[in-house]
């Protein structure tokens, strides 16, 4: 049971939270027949199999398996505990949740403690850049850059001083362990005592996550030269930071983004910076690596269309290309907007305005018309190497088209590229499909690691369906099944959870027994199991057939199983001599074999 917050109040969020809006904030979603469709968020799919049950406010994607209710649905959309995705859902939905009673797990707590500590570092460099000498010549710069006082407190922007402890010492005297600041990256132990900021004479750019909550910084040189390190210095892997799974800027480009559909991309933090300030204000960036399939979901869920405005610099770099292509992989209309050489956005922005820019994203050629033209200068169309080649490059990126059309659009282009038969290109392709693209296989590393899988046999998933319809038929499966039938613990688990919850409630809802568990698989089982048509709405004298049925199969595969390990003991008896043991063990099976033939139940 999930710790910590009293189930009535569990009970309260989820009454007063709507499933089909709540997913509605994330993704679209279109009636069919009794369910909301949609694109899932979990898994990356062209084709809706994310569907949600109004009546029964669930979730199920019939395509990756991802489910649960309003709770499970937060916490992987927000990447959140389930105590966490209860407050989240409690503060929109306007329960108040007392303070913990228990202690939650220390790993929650050390969340919470760093998001406060980062939110303290970002207040004390925003002091620093507004009220010391040396912070003043980090305003100094950034309003010389263009950019205004309001967007500086709007994007939290701060400056780290010089000096070797200026933060650490601060926290400190609010009564901050060194410990936990080395926890969430803000200082580093010395190589021989005491402890140092990790960033130094730097404009700070705290980097939040979708909740507004900040996770890390970047922090950015205002020296040159090499002992002043890299120009940009990020937060190290914290409790609450991952680069690869952030976007920074994100929580302010957000609305705009589901408004217009689209989000552009960026490199830059200033990149973000600038073009909010003029007015762009569905821009991101991604955090100084190339895009992950973590940051291509993110940007799905509230996009349809992602524009790429890179610095030019980078267009050709290989990262850029496999950015790319995880983005499209992740279900994004992908488009690439080019930059004259040497501007980022930020310079555009300020050389030419924003109505230019925004002409340059309007204008931008979709991914796939993008490569071909990068294959074709890449590549000696005259030679007979440099055909192969683009051929070979070529190959994956049509295997990865949006969908038919848009494969024979550019298998026909790239046959008049390279003055080849398009019929020929066709069936090199064809060749090919057998092996899986390149892109889907990365895709799939990409997945995170599974729980521990549940294995259910059919009649086992039969039972927990037609126990969650009715308090009878959950009491008749009491008297009839054993537990030791079920191998699984975990199904065990879940039996046991809705026999105790039928003691107990009038209705049995299968809501309620999912918020008893936490583990991602059991809540997949039972939202399957209530959610599978063929399981519904089954006659009552039907469903008690199956239901008999389905726990004799069980039975029997246990008594055969008994029986195979009885036998197994008997023969190396016999091969042993031990006569009297061999007796007993033939009486055993006997019995076994009884009750096997003749029905128990009866
Ligand atoms: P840029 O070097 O293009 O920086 O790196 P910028 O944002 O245009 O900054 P200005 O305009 O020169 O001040 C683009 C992004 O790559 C990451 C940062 O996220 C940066 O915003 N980066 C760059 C690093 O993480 N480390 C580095 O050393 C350099
Ligand atoms: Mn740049």
């Amino acid at each position: 049971m999930p710790q910590g917050i009293p189930e009535e109040i569990i009970d309260e969020i989820r009454q007063r939270t709507d499933l089909v809006g709540l997913v509605g904030e994330y993704l679209k979603l279109e009636r069919r027949g009794k369910n909301m469709v949609g694109l899932c968020p979990f898994h990356s799919e062209k084709t809706p199999s994310f569907s949600v049950s109004p009546d029964k406010q669930l979730f199920h994607c019939f395509g990756c398996g991802a489910s649960g209710n309003v709770f499970s649905l937060i916490m992987q959309m927000e990447k959140l505990t389930f105590p966490e995705a209860a407050r989240f859902l409690g503060r929109r939905s306007g329960v108040n949740i007392p303070e913990r009673r228990s202690v939650s797990p220390a790993e929650d707590d050390l969340k919470e403690r760093v998001f406060k500590l980062n939110h303290l570092a970002a207040r004390f460099y925003a002091y620093c850049l507004h009220n010391t000498t040396p912070g003043k010549n980090a305003l100094e710069y950034l309003l010389k850059r263009g950019i205004k006082q309001e967007t500086i407190e709007l994007f939290m922007l701060g400056y780290a001083p010089a000096d070797w402890t200026g933060f650490f010492n601060f926290a400190r005297k609010k009564g901050v362990s060194p410990d936990l600041m080395v926890q969430g990256g803000l200082v580093s132990p010395g190589r021989e005592k005491g402890h140092y900021d990790r960033f130094r004479n730097r404009l700070m750019f705290p980097i939040a996550n979708i909740s507004g909550n900040v996770a890390g910084f970047g922090g950015r040189a205002l020296e040159e030269g090499e002992k002043n390190g890299p120009k940009y210095l990020n937060s190290p892997e914290t409790p609450v930071f991952d680069k690869g799974s952030m976007l920074y800027g994100l929580n302010l480009a957000r609305e705009e983004i589901r408004r217009s559909k689209k989000a552009i991309v960026m490199e830059g933090y200033t990149d973000v910076i600038t073009a909010f300030q003029a007015g762009i204000r569905n821009a991101v960036a991604s955090l100084g690596t190339a895009l992950t399939a973590e940051q291509g979901r993110l940007l799905r869920y509230q996009a349809e269309t992602a524009v790429t405005a890179y610095d030019s610099d980078s267009a050709g770099e290989a990262a850029t290309w496999r950015g790319l292509a995880i983005l499209q992989a992740s279900g994004c209309l992908v488009q690439v907007a080019v930059l004259p050489e040497g501007s980022d956005p930020d310079s555009y922005i300020r050389q030419y305005g924003p109505e230019s820019f925004v002409k340059l994203i309007d204008n931008a050629s979709p991914l796939m018309e993008y490569r071909l033209q990068q294959l074709k200068r890449r590549f000696n169309l005259a030679s007979d190497q440099g055909r192969i080649n683009y051929i070979e490059e070529l190959m994956p990126f049509l295997m990865a088209a949006v969908n038919q059309v848009e494969q024979d659009f550019y298998l026909k282009r790239a046959s008049e590229e390279l003055g080849v038969n398009e019929e020929a290109l066709r069936s090199e392709l064809k060749k090919r499909r057998g092996r899986s693209g390149r892109y889907r296989e990365q895709e799939k590393k990409e997945q995170p690691d599974e729980q521990e899988k549940i294995t259910a046999r059919p009649e086992e998933k039969t039972i927990i369906s037609l126990m969650l319809q009715s308090k009878e038929i959950a009491e008749e499966a009491r008297n009839l099944l054993q537990l030791e039938f079920i191998e699984d613990p975990k199904i065990r688990e879940v039996i046991e959870e809705i026999w105790d919850l039928s003691a107990g409630e009038t209705v049995l809802s299968a809501e309620k027994l999912l918020n008893r568990f936490e583990d991602q698989e059991i809540i997949k089982l039972i939202t399957e199991a209530v959610t599978k048509p063929l399981w519904q709405d089954l006659p009552p004298l039907v469903a008690k057939r199956n239901i008999e049925d389905s726990i004799k199969k069980l039975h029997k595969n246990w008594v055969n199983k008994k029986l195979r390990v009885l036998r197994k003991k008997r023969e190396s008896y016999e091969a042993q001599g031990l006569l009297d043991e061999v007796n007993k063990l033939l009486l055993e099976e006997q019995e076994l074999l009884f009750k096997k033939d003749g029905d128990p139940y009866r």
